[in-house]
């Protein structure tokens, strides 16, 4: 399955155009299946369908799990690190995992949990997490994981698109220097959610919480009497695996289904590939599971290859700016794979962190989730890498399932800042407002994708139509990213950043819409307009204009009180950065808001707002930039 060279890798992708089926199906044998496929690829982008592995079957737990036993049974697939150096970290073997997943699964089924049922996981990054994650795969019931930092509302409004019937949580969960509630908050969503039967609470940091009987039942209990073998459910590949919420321009936050087959298929190949991974070695990816790289490379693509995987509970600046260097140092980690915002953020406490850890393990380092500009991504490869490990910059999204345009470490030459080259079964086209394709090097464009890979999107959970009008509508016959795309010279691609009302704020992808939606509920507010605009450490921060039906008697008081209605309702992700009181906002006739313009002013780029005399009322402009912040 590892391509070894830039001549292979050119040969693979060359082969992946001419022949998608073929190429996917031979990368496909390489996995277990029950029942093999009738069919590889069925697909039309007009109606946004894409089904692969047709009629084959498969669990994707035995592939992760049970075809190790025999060759890797005693190996680490997983090791934790927890939030608090000082407690001692875990290493779960192949075996024991299996076993801990099997046991867990039986819990789920004595509960009524069944192939197809819904089960949502709000969880800190413990090791429970993954076998959660992992015993709804095995039983066939569909996951759907709500990241530990959003809000009884966000939660509340997941469990109900999807009538979700289990909740599994924990206590509460460390971060940092604080302890956080995470069942009292799940108590808070279930007051507005009926389809849940039963919580399954995980105990974490012993704080006292509220247990109703009847509903909710201990973690450690529950397994304790379950028997530890659970047959895998053979599921059809294009079964649903699991939803993961993401967020877009408009309307609520859309669940994007994958399924098991094209899933696994795509999750293991970019991780066998991208990092090239070598039996043994120990990969540290940093994001939460709560986000889809967290799914595709900590859980799955790692497991699915026999990899050992990291989870980290933590936060990098705990106790010191220096804990990845210590994680490095301590479980010889390998492979590092962040965000360019965790790099921005312990680049400013300064070397003196990462000067005395021992970085000799690392060989690949790799970056996700935003642009990462020069200044981050030479003081990564330089500081970190010590100027030999390869840096992979991965773009990809949580419809993609995997990565999608990145380097192969060590094999594709690399380019500051750019994710260079599709991998194969990735055929990525720029084209203009109009349509139009753009042809040849050294174009700018909206990035579209003209051709299926296994790990696409299969739908929005509950909403096909949405599914097609919001990625295969924009553009006829085509898979539409909503990022803008530089094609250089040499044929490398750039990603520029969301073209979509999508804000990139230290990883986290936020929709204006649903900002504005929760600072409009709260007391005095009439209208608002939020805008991302540039921000040293998080990439893009959120500037808020608030129209508010009286003038503020103590605007910062007032200010604050916005930001906890936001976290309230979206969770502390989504408070905005700066919040400036405006009487008017800029609107055309048509009372369609002209965020290019705020954009500009939030920027601070006053003499390029352009033509402005189509505004209904030109005059807020002068106002809005004589308050600007
Ligand atoms: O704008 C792109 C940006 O993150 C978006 C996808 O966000 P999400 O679905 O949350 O998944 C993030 C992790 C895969 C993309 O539309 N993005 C992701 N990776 C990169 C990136 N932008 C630039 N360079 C990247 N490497």
């Amino acid at each position: 399955m590892r391509i070894q060279t830039f001549e292979q890798y050119q040969e693979a992708y060359n082969q992946s155009v001419e022949d998608p089926e073929g190429f996917w199906a031979e990368i496909a044998q390489q996995f277990t299946w029950r029942k093999p496929w009738k069919k590889v690829l069925n697909w039309n982008f007009n109606e946004g369908v894409t089904k692969w592995f047709e009629g084959g079957e498969l669990n994707i737990t035995e592939n992760a799990l049970d075809r190790h036993l025999a060759e890797r049974g005693e190996q680490s697939a997983i090791i934790w690190e927890p939030n608090d150096p000082d407690e001692r970290s875990v290493e779960i073997s192949y075996r024991v995992l299996h076993d801990r997943v099997c046991r867990f699964a039986n819990v789920l089924k004595k509960h009524g949990v069944q192939k197809g049922d819904r089960v949502c996981i709000y969880l800190p990054m413990v090791p429970e997490l993954a076998v959660a994650v992992l015993a709804c795969a095995r039983i066939g019931a569909i996951h759907s994981v709500v990241f530990g930092g959003f809000s009884a509302k966000s939660i509340a409004d997941r469990i109900n698109d999807a009538q979700c019937g289990m909740v599994i949580t924990s206590d509460g969960a460390f971060r940092g220097p604080k302890v956080i509630p995470m069942k009292e908050t799940v108590d808070d969503a279930l007051e507005q959610c009926n389809s849940v039967k039963n919580v399954i609470v995980m105990a974490r940091t012993r704080t006292p919480v509220s247990m109703l009987k009847g509903r909710d039942l201990w973690w450690e209990e529950e397994v304790k009497h379950v028997d530890s073998i659970c047959p895998a459910e053979p599921m059809n590949a294009e079964d649903p695996l699991f939803i993961l919420y993401t967020s877009g321009s408009t309307g609520k936050p859309k669940g994007v289904v994958h399924t098991c087959g094209g899933y696994m298929v795509y999750a293991t190949y970019t991780f066998t590939n991208v990092f090239q991974y070598e039996p043994g070695e120990v990969h540290f990816c940093t994001a939460d599971i709560g986000w889809i790289t967290g799914h595709s490379y900590i859980v799955y693509g790692p497991l699915c290859s026999g990899a050992t995987s990291l989870i980290f509970e933590g936060v990098p600046t705990f106790p010191d700016a220096s804990r990845y260097w210590k994680i490095v140092e301590k479980h010889k980690v390998n492979i590092l794979y962040t965000a360019p915002t965790a790099i921005r953020s312990l680049m400013g406490y300064g070397l003196h962190f990462v000067k005395d850890h021992d970085l000799s393990s690392l060989t690949k380092l790799g970056s996700v989730g935003e642009p990462i500009n020069q200044e981050a991504w030479h003081w990564f490869k330089i500081n970190i890498g010590r100027n030999i490990c390869p840096l992979v910059d991965t773009w990809w999204q949580t419809e993609t399932g995997g990565i999608m345009i990145a380097p192969l470490a060590g094999i594709t030459p690399e380019k500051p800042s750019f994710a260079t080259l599709p991998l194969p079964g990735v055929q990525p086209v720029l084209v203009d407002e109009n349509g139009n394709v753009l042809e040849g090097n050294g174009v700018s464009g909206n990035l579209c994708i003209k051709f299926p890979w296994p790990g696409i999107i299969r739908t929005i959970y509950g909403d096909q139509l949405r599914n097609k009008q919001t990625y295969f509508s924009t553009y006829e016959g085509m898979y539409f990213t909503g990022d803008g795309c530089l094609r250089d010279e040499d044929g490398y691609y750039r990603i520029t950043g969301r073209v979509d009302d999508v804000l990139n704020v230290s990883g986290h992808r936020i929709g204006t819409a649903e900002v504005e939606n929760a600072i409009n509920m709260h007391l005095g507010v009439v209208e608002s307009a939020i805008v991302g605009y540039p921000h040293d450490i998080k990439g893009q921060g959120i500037y808020a204009f608030i129209i508010t039906d009286q003038k503020p008697e103590d605007p910062e008081m007032f200010r604050k009180g916005i930001a906890a209605t936001v976290s309230r309702i979206i969770g502390p992700i989504a408070k905005p950065d700066k919040i400036q009181f405006v009487s008017g906002l800029p609107k055309t006739r048509s009372g369609k808001i002209m965020r290019r313009i705020l954009r500009k002013i939030s920027e601070g780029q006053f003499d390029s707002l352009g033509d402005t005399s189509t505004l209904l009322d030109p005059a807020v402009v002068e106002e809005i930039k004589e308050g600007a912040l």
